[in-house]
């Protein structure tokens, strides 16, 4: 029987390239999003190359959406075999003494609140299977706290702290737990970051070869396909111009 997927922000970035590789290979998905047309786009893709896909359209930072969008799927909740929690942001880059409050709330609903409200209502039907796989996207700023990273910084390092106590509680039920922590992905991330700032957003890839959203599912790939007996525990993947979270090596004309 076909495995089913459930992705969480797939209307871009790392989230689509997954759904889309996840889809190749025989994953049934269910995408989220708030952005409608993206999701119609990405089903048309998948249906395009035989795949099935299934959206729900919610803000994850909204419980009473979330909700109604999990209860929409009825007893398929319960069959969900793994579950990518992709969805988030960085809402800004500016210092701690004059960050904007919103942003700081936006992060923590989406990148800690979200994540838990999607896993609290998808584990119950895992651990009725006994089976069951959650991947969760950390980061490079959930090891490592770089220069006006502060509230980004924190929410993935509690994304790293949930991946470890998903991982204990969920032991006994022989669910497996994962965490990726990409480097640099050039994807909307930044421009978001920057609040649609095209200018800025293309200046954190200058000069250097950032990672591709693809190079990321690719590394998905590899986690959901180990053997029954193996869990990746987290797998950090940088660029190769990347050496932490601080330090670059970025090409300059002249060098
Ligand atoms: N790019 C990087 O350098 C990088 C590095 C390490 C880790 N990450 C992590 O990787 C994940 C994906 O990021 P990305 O680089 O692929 O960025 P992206 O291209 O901006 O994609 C983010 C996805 O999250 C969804 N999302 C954001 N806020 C949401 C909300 N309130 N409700 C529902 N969905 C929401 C977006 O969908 P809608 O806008 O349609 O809602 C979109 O599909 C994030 O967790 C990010 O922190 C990124």
């Amino acid at each position: 029987m076909k495995k089913t997927a459930l992705i969480t922000g797939a209307t871009s970035g790392i989230g689509r390239a997954t759904a889309l590789r996840l889809s190749r290979i025989g994953y049934s998905l269910i995408v989220t999003g708030r952005r409608a047309d993206r999701l119609k786009t990405l089903v048309d893709e998948v249906e395009k190359k035989g795949g099935s896909c299934k959206t729900l359209c919610f803000d994850i930072q909204r419980k009473d959406e979330l909700d109604k969008a999990m209860d929409s799927l009825g007893k398929d909740l319960e069959g969900i075999d793994l579950l990518v929690n992709n969805a988030g942001l960085a809402s800004t880059a500016e210092p701690i003494h004059s960050a904007d409050w919103n942003d700081w709330e936006r992060m923590i609903d989406t990148n800690v609140k979200g994540l838990l409200a999607v896993s609290q209502r998808v584990i119950p039907g895992m651990i009725q299977r006994r089976s069951g796989h959650i991947v969760n996207l950390s980061s490079i700023a959930g090891k490592e706290t770089y220069a006006n990273g502060n509230v980004y910084c924190a929410t993935k390092h509690a994304v790293e702290a949930l991946t470890k106590g998903m991982r204990i509680d969920l032991l006994q039920y022989g669910i497996k737990v994962s965490s990726i922590s990409p480097g640099m992905v050039e994807t909307e991330f930044s421009v978001v970051r920057y609040h649609g700032d095209q200018e800025k957003a293309d200046a954190v890839y200058q000069g250097l070869t950032p990672l591709y959203a693809e190079d990321v599912a690719e590394a998905i790939e590899f986690i959901v396909t180990r053997p029954a007996h193996v869990n990746v525990n987290d797998l950090l993947l940088m660029p190769t111009a990347q050496a932490s979270g601080v330090y670059n090596y970025r090409q300059t004309k002249n060098s």
